[in-house]
């Protein structure tokens, strides 16, 4: 068995058991009966629930199960498969209740390692009971318990950016792969609520000590049919917390929508 995590407490490689995670310092870490670890550090933990809450989690995973964004999964598939060297590790880093990473880890060869690490305890947890083939951890991606140059390929998928962090885990040669709402994306959500709905700000697409290597643009128009898809995707969007009572009314009265999702795919190639 490949062994992947590292000690949060001395840094050293953690080997794994039927039932625990140890290392040579013979610090341990239990596994959850669903079967990831909690490598989060007290001190790294700067909330009681750090990361997306029950709720959040819960009303992502009901939008999602129903396909919705099943063009970004199989896009991005395609763009890790390309990717991914023979024996390789694919990290998934803010990979929430693994929609993307459980996909990742049934297409590609058996050879490859899949880990999936995310701050939320419910998130992982919902992870780890779908998804046999990846190695789930809490933990942050602001201190990954992963060793230097051990990743071929780190996806981050609406999750937050650690360059320093993505850097030092990533092999020489290997790909940030991440995905960002594009400018249009839920326009019609945010007309349909907002007095004054914003188009997203892509972002400038360099990044240092990483070539630049493609962008993947993928559109689809959804139609949501019940209330409650459309709450569960009001739900999963950063701006659930910034709205009026009257634009909640809004939403309140929606019964259907049509609209559009929008996606960039970015691919960063490692300098070597
Ligand atoms: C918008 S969600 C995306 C989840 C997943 N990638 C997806 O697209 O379905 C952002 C995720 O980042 C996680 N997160 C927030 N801060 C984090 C941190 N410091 N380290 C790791 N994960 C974090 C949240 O718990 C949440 O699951
Ligand atoms: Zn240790």
């Amino acid at each position: 068995m490949r062994e992947m995590f590292l000690c949060p407490v001395c840094g050293e490689m953690l080997t794994e058991s039927e039932k625990l995670y140890r290392c040579a310092k013979n610090h341990s870490f239990d596994k959850a009966r669903s079967g990831y670890v909690n490598l989060l550090p007290v001190k790294q933990k700067h909330a009681k629930l750090p990361g997306d809450n029950p709720e959040m989690v819960r009303a992502r995973r009901d939008f999602l199960n129903q396909g919705y964004y099943q063009h970004l999964q199989e896009t991005l598939c395609e763009a890790v498969k390309n990717r991914m060297p023979s024996g390789g590790v694919l990290l998934d880093a803010g990979c929430g209740e693994g929609y993307y990473t459980k996909k990742m880890a049934d297409i590609l060869p058996e050879d490859c390692t899949c880990i999936g690490i995310d701050i939320s305890k419910t998130a992982t947890d919902l992870a780890s009971r779908a998804d046999k083939k990846t190695k789930y951890a809490v933990g942050s991606v602001f201190h990954l318990p992963v060793g230097e140059k051990q990743v071929s390929v780190l996806v981050s998928v609406f999750a937050p950016y650690c360059h320093a962090e993505f850097l030092r885990v990533l092999k020489a040669g290997g790909f940030l792969i991440m995905a960002i709402p594009a400018e249009k994306h839920l326009w019609e959500l945010k007309t349909a609520v907002y007095d004054k709905p914003y188009e997203n700000q892509v972002r400038d697409y360099e990044l240092e000590n990483f070539v630049f290597q493609q962008k993947i643009t993928t559109e689809k128009e959804i139609f949501l049919s019940r209330p409650e898809d459309i709450k569960n995707l009001f739900q999963m969007t950063p701006y659930a917390y910034r709205t009026s009572p009257h634009e909640k009314e809004r939403l309140e009265k929606l019964e259907t929508l049509s609209v559009r999702t929008a996606f960039e795919i970015l691919i960063y190639q490692k300098e070597a």
